[in-house]
């Protein structure tokens, strides 16, 4: 397996392996450099969604999203799908996979399946670079707090989606959730410092109410996607994406009005988290 990195912190494409055929030895591989890198970029795979269930289920297990379509044939696999005539996408926000649920996700593999002829990239934002360049005191104020995290005011019956074209394609609005994680983490694996919170699901801190805990939320928020903590991905036909949930967060671009665009995503269940 080579790795050339796609920028100086954050994402790696990685060659030489075919994802559907690939060893124990490259699946462990595979492993620990999105541990490292937060995501990694298979460009020309050969990947049916038969061979994208396998691989989900080899890596230790599949996490059903609660939200979007799933496939009628694979019901492992979630749509992510805007259609031509669509403007709302799924995921046109940073946010980081499940952190509303008490284990969250570890990880999310997602295959293009029907692109735009332009535009749909996806950007990813490192969280160990994140924290690593906070200011030493916003660290120390961030060390030992909480935050909750739910995706009600995303998905519930008059949520965010309910309000846009995208919400008649969604389904789980009576689901509710709600998590308490650290808002610095160790990665289960490595032991590296995370920042662990995301625009999209994390709502306040432990014991502050929303209002109070918005002005540190959004320092962290905005410190977590300086640019150089970023990359981005141009999809092409072929293209996998892998990545830890953990270490990244993610943002799909909405800039291809008119046209259609369709991926499938396993999300690869994962752990409890901790300080
Ligand atoms: C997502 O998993 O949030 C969607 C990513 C994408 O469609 O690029």
């Amino acid at each position: 397996m080579q790795l050339t990195p796609m920028a100086p912190k954050c994402g790696v494409e990685v060659s030489g392996v075919s994802l559907a055929n690939c060893t124990d030895a490259e699946m462990d591989n595979i492993r620990t450099t999105i541990y490292e890198h937060g995501v990694a970029v298979f460009r020309d795979q050969e990947f049916s969604p038969e061979d994208h269930i396998t691989f989900g289920k080899r890596w230790g297990g599949v996490d059903v999203n609660k939200y979007f379509p799933i496939s009628d044939d694979f019901p492992e696999i979630a749509l992510v799908k805007k259609e031509a005539d669509e403007s709302t996408n799924i995921g046109g926000a940073w946010h980081t996979d499940h952190s509303y649920d008490q284990i969250p996700a570890m990880g999310s593999v997602l295959v293009a399946r029907d692109l735009p002829p332009s535009g749909g990239d996806t950007q990813w934002a490192h969280m160990g670079a994140a924290y690593d360049a906070l200011p030493d005191d916003l660290k120390a104020e961030i060390e030992g707090l909480s935050a909750f995290h739910t995706a009600d005011h995303v998905y519930k019956e008059d949520g965010l989606y309910a309000q846009t074209d995208m919400g008649k394609n969604l389904r789980g609005q009576h689901v509710r959730t709600g998590a308490t994680h650290p808002v610095v983490i160790r990665h289960p694996q490595t032991g590296r410092k995370l920042l662990y919170v995301n625009g999209g699901f994390t709502i306040n801190f432990v014991g502050q109410t929303r209002e109070e805990s918005l002005p540190l939320l959004q320092r962290l928020l905005d410190a977590a996607v300086m640019d150089d903590n970023q990359c981005r991905l141009q999809w092409k036909p072929g293209t996998v994406a892998i990545w830890d949930n953990r270490t990244s967060w993610h943002n799909a671009l909405n800039d291809y009005a008119g046209h259609r665009r369709e991926m499938h995503r396993i999300t690869l269940s994962g752990e409890p988290l901790a300080a």
